[in-house]
This record gives structure tokens, sequence and C-alpha cells, in this order.
């Protein structure tokens, strides 16, 4: 039999038996999850096997070089892919399909409806996702408008408004139907740097008021840092978790978004030596 999995006081989940009992507490648990593509004939295999819990409340980033499979372990968390082994879970129920209660943010900037405005498209996902009446979805949209600051341009349509805008738009969206979690895949990462450092600001300002449970995808390690209360470290492809971090920064950046606390630019470097180092080649086969 498997050894058992334990739960470190970082919250993650370790040992090949690391299954439902361990991360059914957690808010999601992601089990031994491994996922692999069938490419014709072959298998690709984008995430080995991972596994961690994200807390209620917690805001943990997912950070690895690019092609490490982050995207495909956040669509598998929102239900879009079926992981090859292992499971998700989400309050303690298996994750099956996609749902509201895991709403995933992209890079991309075509998230919203070009036919409606940024209330309507708001009040849309209110109305189809949530039941609500039309006043209601209107006052809960001008509610979440106000928090990302666009409650004046509301008649707007997404033509007219900056990338940054309609980030903001996705974002409000997103928060509007109050999923159990937040899934951002690099929200800021197609974003001018000035833009970015302001979004990034605001979800941290957003995150202190709503303390929703988010897990937020990047490659880049400045935003880890300034974002993550955890920071899990995942190898170049296939995707398996390096090293996790508590972010000893985390509230700093809340309070002084633009200060440089004690302890970033060792963490920033501890985890640059770690994605610099190559891929362990030939161990286990
Ligand atoms: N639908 C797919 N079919 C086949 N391979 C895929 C698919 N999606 C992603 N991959 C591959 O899986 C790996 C991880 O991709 P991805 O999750 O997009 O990485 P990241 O988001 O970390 O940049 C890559 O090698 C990528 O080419
Ligand atoms: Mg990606």
């Amino acid at each position: 039999m498997a050894p058992p999995a334990s739960i470190g006081s970082d919250g993650v989940v370790t040992g090949p038996g690391a299954g439902k009992a361990e991360v059914a507490h957690a808010k999601l648990g992601v089990a031994g999850v491994e996922i692999q593509f069938e490419i014709g004939k072959h298998a690709h295999l984008a995430v080995a096997e991972t596994s961690f819990s994200v807390a209620d409340g917690e805001k943990l980033i997912l950070l690895g070089p690019s092609g490490c499979g982050k995207s495909t372990l956040l669509k598998a968390i929102g239900g879009f892919i079926r992981p090859s082994r292992g499971e998700i879970l989400l309050d303690g129920i298996p994750v099956r399909e996609p749902g509201p209660d895991r709403m995933l943010i992209f890079q991309e900037f075509g998230q919203l409806f070009p036919w409606k405005t940024i209330e309507g498209n708001i009040v849309h996902a209110l109305r189809a996702v949530r039941g609500c009446s039309a006043g209601e979805a209107r006052d809960i949209a001008a509610r979440h408008l106000e928090m990302v600051g666009l409650l004046p341009d509301r008649h707007f349509y997404p033509h007219t408004i900056s990338g940054g805008m309609k980030q903001r738009v996705a974002i409000a969206r997103a928060l509007a139907v109050d999923p159990a979690v937040l899934l951002m895949d690099e929200p800021f990462g197609a974003l001018d740097a000035q833009t970015r450092e302001v979004l990034q600001r605001e979800l941290n300002q957003l995150w202190a008021k709503t303390r929703k449970t988010i897990v937020f995808v990047t490659h880049a390690i400045d935003e880890a840092v300034r974002l993550g209360e955890r920071i899990i470290v995942l190898t170049a492809g296939p995707g398996r978790i390096k090293a996790v971090f508590a972010n000893p920064c985390a509230e700093s950046y809340l309070a002084d978004f633009e200060g440089d606390p004690a302890g970033a630019a060792e963490l920033r470097k501890e985890i640059r030596g770690l994605l610099e180092q190559r891929p362990a080649r030939g161990i286990g086969g």
C-alpha cells in the first residue's frame, strides 16, 4: 500500500497516497493529479503528479516557466480538462465539469461580449448564472463596477475601452457571480508594464476587501512575490511542484504595494535560482 499523504504546515499535500481524505477539508484540493494529452499515437505529459490544497480565502500563486502546464492545471481545476490521474475537489466534492463556482479569467482581452456594454456584460452573467432579476443584477453590477473604479464608464462597449479596463470588467464580472474560487491565468500578461502594476495593486486591494479564494497563474517572479500569500513553484514541463513558499512579504505588499519590503529581494533571488536549474534527467527512469 502507498504510504499515507501528509499536509505540511504550508498546506501542501505530499506523498504518493495524497488523496480524497487528505484534501477533503480544504477549499480546493488537487490530489495526485497528472494530465496527459494524446497527440496521435503519442502521449504528452503536461502535468506530472501534483498535489496541493488551497485554504478558504487564500491567494495562491502557481509560478512556472512557459509550457510547464500552468494553464492546463488551471483548466483542469476549472473543469475544462479531465485529469488523466488523480482528483480535484472543491469543498470536498470532485470537479467533473465547468461551473460558476470556478470563474476563470484569461490573459486575452476578448473575454467580454462585444455587443453588450460593460454593465450589460455583468448583468448578463448574473441573470444567466445566478438567476437574478434585472434590477437585482444591476445593483450587484454597480457595486462591483464601483470596486474596480468603472461605475462611471458602465455604458461603454468593450471595443471603446482599453485592455486594462477590459480586464477590470472581467474581474468585476467574475467577482459579481461570487464563485467559490477565482482562477486567474496570467490575467495581466498582455498589459503594458505600467498598467500591469496598477492592476496588480488593485487586485491586492480587492482581495483584502473580499478575501476571495484565488488561484493565480504567472510566469513572472516579481508578480508572484507581489501578489502571492503562498507561491508554488513548478518545474519546466512536465510541471511538478519544485518548492512552496509562504510569502513573508504578502502583508507588506497589501499595505504598501510600491514598497520594497525586507525579504522580497531574497525571495525573488531564491525563486530565480530554482527556475534556472536545469530539469534533472535520468532520475527514476
Ligand atoms: N490541448 C492540448 N493538446 C496537446 N498539448 C497541449 C494542449 N494544451 C497544452 N498542451 C501542451 O501541454 C504543455 C503545457 O501547456 P500549458 O499548460 O499551456 O503551459 P503554460 O500555461 O505553463 O505555459 C505544453 O507542452 C503544451 O504544448
Ligand atoms: Mg499558460
